[in-house]
């Protein structure tokens, strides 16, 4: 437009001067014919001698609009016959000045004036005529000119302008959606059922490159992000208001966190012994959300509002427990039956046989549903973030997914997830894949385990399973199966870790009677078969048979918590595990302490520090477990980095925990030898193996755990957003 207008200004002058020049060439042509055809009556009334009626004729003449004056010279010395309007600077002896070449352009008090000088005619001698043009006319055209060109510059500015701005808007608007739709693939690659065009062939190797390199573009930085953060519950916190703005979280697990029990005319609160609890309960502490769980306590209906609902920690409050409450019936069915004689044996190589009752399967389907209805209720927004936990509620994605179409659900399964030969014990294996895949994300501990899932998925369901993205498409829905291992709270509470290890020693020693230089080896777990707990009284049974040194300077301290006791196979366990006990401490108790304390009671987690602080060595020998927190447990209560840790192999804890010394449970005689080995390592290859594991619990702890679901299911809602978007906008 600037452009246009300097154009503009400076083009005017130019076209001043040449119309100013064809103006005077037109004059001069025009002058001569003025002569030419008066000539013959000038002549004419020369001749008569009417040199008065000459005035006259001339004055007549110049009625014509831009004829200013004409007039005569006989002679150059003579006076000039002339019309009234002749100025008085033209006198016949100076007429030579406005003959020849030239612009001939005369400046009087009416305006510019053309003076053109032409010989009268052959008869005449000397005699001259004057013309005399007025060229005020000129002056009014150029600036009328002038007014036009600049008019035409800026009309052609405007057009200019306009046009362009149309054409980068459209080129825009095409490049843009052409290059989101190449990213999403849907330029060059065809979604499923999608209306877009679908475009060249010989473009989608491109679309799919770039997709690719899009998508690990994306998974770098997040991982280069993650590993950059100090995961902390504010930084989960922040990644909720940040990344989910600020969305409330629905948990929904069977256990509770906390458990109100009547006791004589007192209620107690109760932190049950559950991995699934030590991990979630910290990160409820950072989201604030809401807690979905079974109401199992004699005094839970007691202390709840109107809603069901109880704001804990009790001490305090920072979430909400919303309760569901079962019937005994639906207990029995669901928990006791479904999920823990089923599936649990079934996840587990216990060599436990699943027990599967149809009655059990009818209640279980019912109580997820009861829980579905539950999340619907608590729901704020018709798209929430669900967390789904374990294996109680396999059908409960599936059922959310039905009533709430756009919420995001994270699944995860706390236990391993067996190959398909096993998983074909089922006889609802089908309705439970399908109910998983309900899912947005399904997380499992450990690689193998998602192996396991995706594989049983391909054998028994009709499903599109994308090994490369290890993402399950069933019925139009896709869920994405990956490994997240859970962890514990980093920094663990203070309370747990105040007291000093010194004192934990002498205090633990004392309350089980043991001398203070005795050595001390600790198990914490429920008294679970899958545990390993009789393994692990053989292998201390060994120990003492291999290097009888340690008899009556050794003592395992086992602390079991009770657990679905209901359940024949628990109650066998228990007395199996009691027997051993007494068995082993019977052969080697001679004068002084018993080789093994059993204590089969709940103790508080900082009861559970206290033991993890006075031992020389923990250890952790399940048959199989998907990770196992109390191998995590324990480094972390170890702030002196001493103590060694046995573990083993078949616990997902294995794999991010190699300095511990990992065993295989069913080999008594190598269980042993580690046993010796802990007992005797120096203090510099404790503290060496010790301050390797700390690091890594610290690093990946419950936080990051969390914050990794929770960033994967809110970069999925974002691109779920975007497509909704592009595919209304192409609708
Ligand atoms: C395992 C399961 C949890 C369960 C816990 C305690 O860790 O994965 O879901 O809560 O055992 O078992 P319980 O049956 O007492 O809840």
């Amino acid at each position: 437009m600037l452009v246009l207008a300097a154009i503009a200004y400076a083009v005017s002058p130019l076209v001043d001067q040449l119309t100013l020049r064809w103006f005077i060439r037109d004059l001069d042509i025009r002058s001569a014919l003025i002569a030419n055809t008066i000539q013959e009556p000038l002549q004419e009334q020369l001749a008569a001698g009417k040199k008065m009626k000459i005035g006259e004729f001339f004055n007549r003449i110049i009625q014509d609009e831009r004829l200013f004056a004409i007039g005569y010279c006989a002679t150059s010395a003579g006076p000039v016959v002339a019309s009234r309007s002749l100025p008085k600077t033209i006198r016949c002896s100076e007429l030579s000045r406005w003959e020849g070449p030239g612009d001939h352009l005369l400046q009087s008090d009416q305006g510019p004036l053309h003076v053109a000088v032409k010989a009268s005619g052959d008869d005449l001698l000397e005699g001259k005529l004057v013309i005399i043009h007025d060229m005020s006319f000129v002056t009014r055209r150029s600036e009328e000119t002038k007014r036009y060109v600049f008019y035409f510059f800026m009309a052609l500015a405007a057009v200019i302008s306009l046009v362009t701005v149309i054409i980068a808007q459209l080129s825009w608007r095409g490049w843009m959606a052409g290059m989101q739709a190449l990213l999403r693939g849907e330029g060059l690659l065809r979604r499923p059922g999608s209306a877009v065009r679908p475009n060249s062939p010989e473009f989608r190797p491109i679309a799919r490159d770039l997709q690719r390199l899009v998508q690990e573009l994306e998974a770098e930085t997040r991982s280069r992000d993650e590993s950059q953060i100090t995961w902390t519950p504010e930084t989960l916190r922040a990644i909720l208001h940040s990344e989910l703005r600020g969305e409330d979280v629905i948990v929904v697990s069977n256990r509770e966190p906390y458990i109100h029990q009547r006791r004589g005319e007192r209620i107690e609160v109760q932190r049950p012994a559950s991995g699934l609890v030590t991990a979630l309960e910290p990160i409820m502490r950072a989201c604030s959300g809401t807690w979905i769980a079974h109401g199992s306590g004699s005094a839970d209906r007691v202390v709840v509002d109107k809603n069901d609902r109880i704001a804990v920690p009790p001490d305090k409050p920072a979430y909400q427990i919303r309760r569901v409450w079962l019937s005994p019936e639906e207990e029995a069915g669901y928990y006791y039956g479904l999920a823990n004689e089923g599936l649990w044996p079934l996840c587990h190589i216990a060599h436990v046989r699943p027990t599967f009752r149809s009655d059990d399967w009818k209640q279980y389907v019912e109580v997820n549903r009861k829980f579905a209805k539950a999340v619907v209720s608590e729901a704020k927004t018709k798209d929430p973030i669900v967390f789904v936990q374990d294996y109680h509620f396999a059908l409960l994605p599936k059922m959310i997914r039905e009533e709430l179409p756009n919420a995001t659900i994270i699944t995860f399964w706390h236990i391993p997830w067996p190959n398909p030969e096993s998983f074909a014990i089922c006889p609802w294996s089908e309705e439970v894949l399908a109910g998983l895949l309900g899912s947005s994300i399904l997380g499992f501990h450990t690689q193998f385990h998602c192996n396991n899932f995706v594989d049983t998925v391909d054998r028994f369901l009709e499903a599109r399973v994308d090994r490369e993205s290890f993402t399950v498409t069933f019925g139009g829905k896709s869920t994405a199966v990956r490994r997240y291992p859970i962890s514990i709270a980093w920094p663990p509470e203070a309370e747990a870790v105040r007291k000093e290890i010194s004192s934990c020693r002498s205090d633990i020693r004392q309350l089980n009677g043991l001398p203070f230089e005795h050595k001390v080896g600790i198990g914490v777990d429920r008294l679970d078969y899958t545990k390993g707990i009789v393994e692990r009284f053989r292998a201390v049974e060994r120990l003492l048979e291999l290097n009888p040194e340690w008899i009556g300077r050794f003592t395992f301290i086992q602390i079991a918590a009770p657990t679905r006791s209901g359940i024949e196979e628990y109650q066998h366990h228990e007395a199996q595990v009691r027997a051993m006990a007494t068995h082993i401490n019977g052969r080697f108790t001679r004068q002084g302490p018993p080789p093994i304390v059993l204590k089969v009671e709940h103790h508080d987690s900082q009861q559970v520090y206290e033991y993890f602080r006075s031992a020389d060595l923990c250890f952790v020998s399940s048959l199989h477990d998907g990770m196992n927190l109390v191998a995590k447990e324990f480094v972390a209560a170890r702030d002196d980095e001493r103590g060694v840790l046995l573990l083993s192999q078949f616990t997902g804890a294995a794999r991010e925990l190699p300095e511990a010394l990992i065993v295989n449970p069913y080999d008594a005689d190598q269980c042993a030898a580690a046993l010796h080995l802990g007992l005797t390592m120096s203090a510099q290859e404790q503290r060496d193996r010790m301050r390797l594991m700390r690091g890594l619990v610290a690093e990946f702890n419950v936080f990051r755990w969390a914050g990794r679901m929770l960033l994967d299911a809110a970069s999925m809602r974002r691109r779920s957003r975007l497509i909704d978007k592009s595919s209304s906008g192409n609708a």
